[in-house]
């Protein structure tokens, strides 16, 4: 990464300009910055980095809805590690009052896809939940939305023995410690009564997501949202046949707006309340000026973090 002036960008037809105060990172910094280092094959191709802001409107193209100069916004575009960026009015959400950028930029990418994830496995109150990886920063938060939206019981798992009080804090009821021993699917029939979950929210894949199937109610659906393990596995079809499984994958992007735009609307009006109450809010495990950005890259990099790196832009 490297710091740059660039001219302010202008709001086209249906896009507002957005100042923006706070911006966080996410895991799929890592492969973007990877693909254009050319000091490590990568095509040396510039772009603005970066996907979450928060900040307010500053100017309003035409078509682009009932948004004001001056409205508290965040949400999750690319170009986002900049002071400005324009992004389609469509995509952007309103940022709680009493929720600061530094917090705010936190939380758009994992509101959309946890609650898109939920959304697409046709969660419904009463339902159990299985978040695989629930100690990423997108994976905490689907905790806390699974929580709002009525969940019966949620089941978290980490590697990590000592995030297993974040995580109960978060909403969950029960924690698996994974990768002592192979344990993920008695685990879970453990804790459901023998049942399963009726929606697995997966941030692993990998062999998780082939012990994620039978440790599924007859019925459910399984939902992969992130490869943190990688992306192969071998898979036991009779596990999905005899319990009538539905498997989806999601990627939600901008290119999308058909999938993204009535998700996000459906998020406006069931999880941001709970937002504007605090009842769901992001965990950051450090918050540094833009300058710093190298150590923000090299502690993305370790992968020791506990939520999101923030950046603000004095
Ligand atoms: N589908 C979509 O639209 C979408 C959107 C956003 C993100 N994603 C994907 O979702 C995943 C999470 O993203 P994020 O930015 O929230 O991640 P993150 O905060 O960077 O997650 C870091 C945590 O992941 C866990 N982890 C890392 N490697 C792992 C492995 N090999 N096996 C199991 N756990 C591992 C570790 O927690 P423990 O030490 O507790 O295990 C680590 O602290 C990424 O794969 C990302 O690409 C998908």
């Amino acid at each position: 990464m490297v710091l740059d002036d660039v001219p302010a960008p202008e709001p086209g037809p249906g896009e507002v300009l957005i100042r923006n105060r706070a911006s966080a990172t996410n895991n799929a910094d890592l492969p973007m910055l990877a693909e254009a280092d050319p000091t490590h094959g990568g095509t040396g191709k510039e772009s603005i980095a970066g996907f979450e802001y928060a900040g307010e409107i500053a100017a309003v193209g035409s078509d682009a809805g009932d948004w004001k100069v001056g409205d508290p916004v965040m949400g999750t575009f690319p170009a986002a590690f900049a002071q400005y960026l324009v992004a389609d009015h469509r995509f952007v959400l309103p940022r709680p009052k009493a929720l600061a950028p530094e917090v705010a930029c936190a939380l758009p990418t994992a509101l959309l896809t946890e609650f898109g994830a939920l959304t697409i496995a046709g969660f419904q109150s009463g339902q159990s939940v299985l978040s695989t990886g629930a100690s990423t920063g997108i994976g905490m938060i689907g905790v806390q939305i699974a929580k709002t939206l009525g969940a019966s019981k949620i089941i978290a798992t980490t590697r990590s023995t000592d995030k297993k009080d974040l995580l109960t804090r978060l909403g969950a009821d029960t924690v698996i410690v994974t990768g002592k021993d192979d344990h993920l699917t008695r685990a879970v029939l453990a804790a459901t009564d023998d049942e399963g979950v009726n929606v697995v929210l997966d941030h692993v894949a990998g062999d998780t997501f082939a012990a994620c199937l039978p440790a599924t109610a007859h019925d459910g659906h399984v939902v992969n949202i992130g490869r943190l393990a990688g992306p192969a596995t071998t898979i036991d079809l009779d596990d999905l046949s005899y319990r009538h499984l539905t498997v989806h994958g999601v990627s939600f992007g901008f290119s999308r707006d058909w999938e993204t735009v009535p998700i996000l609307e459906g998020l406006h009006a069931q999880v941001l309340p709970a937002v504007g109450r605090g009842d769901i809010t992001p965990v950051i495990d450090t918050t540094l000026n833009i300058e710093q950005y190298r150590e923000a890259a090299d502690r993305l990099r370790n992968g020791n973090t506990v939520g999101k790196i923030v950046f603000t832009f004095a």
